[in-house]
């Protein structure tokens, strides 16, 4: 695994002294032969999907314990993973003492009081993204964390997976002068679960649930912030974005849902130093005019048909479409496709590695609550631009007001 320190942006390095106290918890354990004892609360169709099945084939982690509100989803997580209790309190984890780390799945809305509890029980923090809704709950939640340092990971795996790891170090060694980023990501709403489309029609937008990972992922990419944003588009969807950034780089964004699920969601194209780096998918990795780099292609992580690798974006895309064809009314009206398509690798198992990594290393984690705070901070300056109509100027110190 490469030195944390390469995906981490300097805004949010945590002091060396902060984090061997941040890590105290895990500093009498034998590296090489501990483990993890984890705690899952709120398992609902993406943890079911990804983490979970990533923990329990991770080595370094034991699943100790899963709450959820919904009875109903326990019972198969018991007889599936074996964890010594499944429960409806997520109070009897915060308190479990052979518990190290707390996975927090819920909802944002839910998760402002399990952080606090983790935190305050000395657990170490994993929590799905975005951090929070608004600026005044992620606030909060930042000064939880600097009131008892503790480690906390935001669930911004895009940096982490292998293809990006790649693009990152070809763009760092070759970057010069005028550069131009487009990243698009659109995927098809009508085919999301129900109650994700409610939050949308409710007010909210993609630009803070989903878009958050793409802020991050350039924040981390340019290591930099950006000095402004400008949104048009929807009021919850469907959305272009500028973000001007230091050193003459200009980054641009095309997401909504107004696409198909049978064509690949996300590209992104770099252009610098008479170069093109493009990353097609997670599976294709292409460049021109970069001495010494070759196109390169990644295994994606779930086919029911046929091996991980061996696809390039055009097979990808045929895989797609024949899925997308292949989709039920039953299947759509559940909104979660798991076990019926191609899923590419965003990196959600490298993030769960890097997790287990930096916790029984005492490396500082990349993406951690700062990022996370920084990805919120740029959404809402977004919105704010979508409502404004203006272009919206980005103070960065409105992070050290806490
Ligand atoms: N990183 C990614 O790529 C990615 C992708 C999809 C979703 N997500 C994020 O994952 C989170 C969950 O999304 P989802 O689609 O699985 O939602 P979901 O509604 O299906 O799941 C949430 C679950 O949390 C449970 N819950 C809520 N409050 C609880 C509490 N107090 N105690 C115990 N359980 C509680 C609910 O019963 C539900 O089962 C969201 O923040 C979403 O943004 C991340």
């Amino acid at each position: 695994m490469k030195d944390c320190a390469m995906i981490h942006i300097q805004a949010s390095c945590a002091s060396e002294k902060e984090t061997s106290l941040k890590t105290d918890r895990f500093s009498s354990r034998d590296a090489a032969h501990s483990s993890l004892q984890v705690g899952l609360i709120g398992c609902g169709g993406f943890v079911r999907g990804n983490h979970l099945p990533n923990l329990a084939k991770e080595p370094g982690f034991v699943i100790r314990a899963i709450c959820d509100l919904n009875a109903a989803v326990l019972a198969p997580l018991q007889s599936k993973y074996d964890p010594n209790y499944v429960t409806q309190d997520a109070e009897k984890l915060i308190r479990d003492p052979s518990i190290d780390l707390i996975l927090i799945g819920t909802k944002p809305d839910a998760r402002l009081p399990l952080i606090r509890a983790a935190v305050n029980a000395g657990k170490a923090v994993f929590v799905e993204k975005p951090l929070g809704t608004d600026w005044e709950e992620t606030r909060e939640i930042l000064r939880i964390f600097r009131a008892r340092p503790t480690p906390c990971m935001v669930g911004l795996n895009r940096p982490y997976s292998r293809i990006m790891q790649e693009v990152k170090r070809i763009f760092s060694r070759h970057r010069r002068g005028p550069t131009l980023i487009s990243y698009r990501i659109v995927c098809e709403d009508i085919l999301w679960p129900e109650h994700h489309r409610q939050t949308l029609r409710s007010g909210q937008s993609t630009i803070l649930h989903e878009i958050c990972h793409i802020f991050d992922l350039l924040n981390w990419l340019t290591d930099s912030l950006p000095e402004t944003i400008y949104a048009v588009g929807g009021r919850s969807d469907n959305n272009l974005m500028t973000l001007t950034y230091p050193n003459e780089t200009q980054a641009t964004i095309i997401s909504g849902g107004c696409g198909t699920e049978g064509f690949p969601k996300e590209q992104m194209e770099i252009f610098t130093n008479h170069g093109v780096i493009r990353m097609n998918e997670f599976v294709e990795l292409n460049v021109a005019q970069i001495p010494g780099e070759e196109d390169q292609f990644f295994p994606v992580k779930f086919n029911p048909r046929g091996p991980l690798d061996g696809f390039t974006e055009a097979s990808l895309r045929k895989a797609l479409k024949a899925a997308r064809q292949g989709l039920t009314p039953e299947q759509i009206a559940v909104g979660y496709y798991y076990d019926v398509r191609v899923w590419v690798d965003k990196g959600h198992r490298e993030e769960i590695r890097w997790l287990r990594d930096c916790l029984l290393e005492k490396k500082p984690i990349p993406t951690n609550e700062v990022r996370g705070a920084q990805s919120v901070f740029l959404a809402l300056k977004a919105l704010e631009s979508l409502k404004s109509g203006q272009v919206v100027p980005l103070d960065w110190t409105a992070l050290m007001k806490l």
